[in-house]
């Protein structure tokens, strides 16, 4: 091995003199600040400042010195390098600066701007309706019973007590299917499902019966030709009418806030004795009647709401589903979910009800709930 090389003269070794190294910082410096991107200043970082960089081949040489050259040349180049890191430095943080600031205003937000929300259905008030007639039975033990809505005619009639040429099956203007002689029809109201109840449940039975029911109606703001109704049995021993009194007034507090029912005779086949239930007028409790000052659009100044029929399970249709009468009795009751909705909500065109308008939805859903 030689030993250094003592006639080394740092003059002469052109990249460590004082005029190359003063050229390598120059073009180092005009290099960042030609860089206007993160980018472009890693390309000029990498050709002036980084291992392979003119810079640091120089400082490679150092080492390669005569010990006493080594000082000021070591110390030429250090500055060099200082001189030329700082620069980077501040390079660096005036792009970061810019292209933040760039980016703030190229990917800014209006947050004021209206937004595209996706539209979301709604639950149908009918539906919401229904789910809160029951939970008010549900609240004092009863059950919710569903039958088919192609229903035998025997149950929708014949297990009801409507004798075979009864006016009431045309009267409810039913829709047989065919085979007309076949026996089937849409049933005409939730009332089968009573006696689907008695034939198929133990005694005693308090069930409610929610449903699409079906008639030749007319289409038009008061009538649907399919609607729905709830229907309510109670058999158990001892039944009276005062039970069917009180359970129709909760349910009609229920539903309607402060009111009480009246009941006014009429007639039902499965019912005996049987009653219109009529509900006093829940915005005006009557004060409304002969009133003109004082009109009231829910019980268009009448005082009284007609709201279902009602009455003692006539013992023939007890009979017929295979309840001993001697034991047993029963009250019934069902009213128009439809008609609920129209005078609970003030929905004043039933054609609505089934038109799909997600907005009539969104419109009554909160207070039908
Ligand atoms: N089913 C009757 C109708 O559609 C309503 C009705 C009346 C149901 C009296 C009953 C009742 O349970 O007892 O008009």
């Amino acid at each position: 091995m030689s030993g250094p090389n003592t006639s080394y003269d740092p003059v002469q070794v052109t990249p460590l003199n004082a005029a190359s190294v003063d050229a390598m910082v120059a073009e180092a410096l005009a290099a960042f600040a030609a860089a206007t991107s993160t980018a472009e200043l890693k390309q000029a970082r990498l050709a002036h400042a980084a291992d392979r960089s003119p810079i640091a081949l120089a400082n490679r040489e150092i080492g390669a010195l005569p010990p006493q050259a080594r000082k000021e040349v070591g110390a030429r180049v250090g500055r060099a390098r200082g001189t030329i890191t700082e620069a980077l430095k501040a390079r660096e943080e005036e792009i970061k600066a810019a292209e933040l600031a760039r980016i703030l205003v190229e990917e800014r937000v209006d947050v004021t701007l209206p937004v595209q929300t996706q539209p979301v259905g709604a639950v149908h008030p009918i539906t919401a309706l229904m789910n809160l007639m029951e939970d008010v039975f549900i609240a004092m033990g009863w059950e919710v019973a569903e039958g088919p809505e192609l229903e035998a005619e025997w149950l929708n009639f014949d297990a009801l007590n409507f004798i075979p040429d009864h006016p009431a099956r045309t009267m409810q203007d039913t829709l047989f299917v065919e085979p007309d002689d076949g026996g089937i029809v849409l049933r005409t109201h939730t009332s089968p499902v009573q006696a689907r109840a008695m034939l198929t449940r133990e005694l005693p039975i308090y069930v409610v019966c929610p449903g699409r029911v079906y008639r030749s109606d007319e289409y038009d703001a008061t009538h649907l030709p399919v609607f729905h109704q709830i229907e309510g049995l109670a058999v158990d021993k001892g039944i009276t009418l005062g039970h069917l009194r009180g359970t129709l007034d909760h349910f009609a507090r229920a539903m309607f806030g402060e009111t009480r029912t009246r009941m006014r005779p009429n007639y039902f086949p499965f019912t005996e004795p049987s009653a219109e239930v009529d509900l006093e007028c829940f915005v005006c409790h009557g004060a409304s009647v002969g009133n003109p000052d004082y009109p009231c659009r829910t019980c268009k100044s009448e005082g009284w709401i007609e709201w279902g029929g009602c009455g003692v399970v006539n013992p023939r249709v007890l009979q017929a589903c295979g309840v001993d009468t001697e034991i047993y009795s029963g009250f019934a009751f069902g009213m128009g979910v439809d008609r609920t909705l129209m005078f609970r909500n003030n929905a004043e065109d039933m054609r609505d009800m089934i038109e799909g308008d997600v907005r009539f939805s969104r419109a009554l859903v909160g207070t039908a709930r």
